[in-house]
């Protein structure tokens, strides 16, 4: 078995740092999200994307989780601008895109369109409801899309304080040969590590090769906890109870979208991009309050077939620690009530740390919740 192919069949790759500016006068401001795309695309990991989409690829992905050459993609990735912005361009120019006034791409412009954003909402997030993160953060957005290939011509600078975690599925892949893993399983997460997440990863480790350990650490909601905060968890995590030899950690510079299953796909094709064989999809995936059913993220997948999806998902049941097996389990394997388990919500976790108040080891590592506590307090 070799590592996974690349969705599409092989890495894209669009850094040219080279490129030359000084015909191209067009130049338009981008966020951060924008930016995130930009550089995800660039480097591989959104393969086979190789810019914004088009409407024809947007409105596919929307209504049939496909681009419209069939490769399955469940989330648009798109470049707004305002209205203002749009009249001044026109299909076939070049435009410097830059964020903070820094020039850091150069998109191909084909097409330029309007989205129905409540169509989007309603199929990307299922719902339309303005309190959801990822609608909020759709609606805030400008509503113009700009479409076409782009040139990344700097690299953005790794925020934080991990620049060496950062990795393009190139090295990804590099590591993981020079590992002579055969089979790895990619872990996804935007939250503190906590036990059952060590659970259902060391047990996903049991049946693969290696642990590909890839925290998100793009724009989040305002009330998650700050990506350096959890990466800095996952580092005392690694050094007292994981075999460091089996295990990889780079992180996902991606915007958290907040789309429950469809983001589940979409997470689990570019951890494919980056070389894993597996990924784990547990409960309420890449979900948000009540929007999403406990394991809606696992029942999508059943629309394609593994060939097409390239890679293995591992489903895993909401696991906890009971008191009387004193043990992580689930209700696969717990005999016991629901009173025997401990079930500690997101929410509630973030607002103990807030107030210093330490969730119970087994809940979390206490080297993990010291770190947690101390970097909310920094913070
Ligand atoms: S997510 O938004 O990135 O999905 P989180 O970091 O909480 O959020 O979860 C990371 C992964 O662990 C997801 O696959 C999620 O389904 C899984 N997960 C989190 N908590 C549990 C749990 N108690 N039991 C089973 N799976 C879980």
């Amino acid at each position: 078995m070799a590592l996974s192919i690349p969705h599409g069949g092989k890495l894209i790759n669009r850094i040219n740092i080279d490129y030359d500016l000084t015909p191209i006068s067009a130049e338009i401001e981008i966020d951060s999200m924008a930016l995130s795309d930009m550089e995800l695309i660039s480097n591989g990991a959104y393969s086979p994307l190789t810019g914004f989409l088009v409407k024809e690829d947007y409105e596919s992905v929307l209504s049939r989780m496909r681009l419209k050459n069939d490769l399955i993609w469940s989330i648009p990735v798109t470049l707004p601008v305002t209205e203002d912005e749009a009249a001044n361009l026109k299909a076939g120019e070049k435009i410097k895109l830059t964020y903070n006034k820094v020039v850091y791409g150069v998109l191909e412009l084909c097409e330029i369109y309007v989205p129905n954003k409540m169509e989007e909402a309603k199929k990307v997030f299922q719902t339309t409801d303005p309190l959801h993160p990822g609608v909020k953060k759709l609606f805030s957005r400008p509503n113009v899309y700009l479409a076409g290939p782009i040139q990344l011509i700097k690299i953005p600078p790794k925020g934080g304080n991990f620049p060496q975690l950062y990795k393009s599925p190139f090295e990804t892949r590099l590591e993981f040969k020079k590992r002579n893993w055969k089979t790895i399983v990619g872990f996804q997460t935007r939250n503190p590590v906590h036990r059952a997440h060590e659970y259902i990863q060391k047990t996903a480790l049991e049946i693969v090769d290696g642990l590909f350990l890839n925290p998100l650490v793009g724009e989040t909601k305002y009330d998650d906890i700050p990506a350096s905060i959890r990466v800095k968890s996952y580092e005392v995590l690694l050094e007292n109870y994981y075999p460091l030899s089996k295990v990889y950690l780079a992180v996902f510079p991606a915007a958290m979208r907040y789309a429950g299953p469809r983001e589940a796909i979409f997470h689990a094709l570019v951890r494919k991009n980056y070389g894993c064989t597996h990924f784990i999809v547990g409960r309420d995936h890449a979900g948000v309050g009540n929007y999403y059913g406990t394991y809606d993220s696992q029942k999508i997948f059943s629309n394609f077939s593994l060939d097409e999806l390239g890679i293995t998902i591992l489903p895993f049941e909401h696991c906890f620690y009971c008191t009387k097996c004193k043990n992580m389990a689930s209700s696969k394997t717990c005999p016991h009530s629901k009173e025997n388990h401990l079930l500690l919500s997101g929410t509630k976790v973030r607002e103990m740390l807030r107030n210093g108040i330490s969730p119970p080891p087994e809940f979390s590592r206490s080297e993990v919740i010291k770190v947690l506590i101390e970097g909310l307090k920094e913070s």
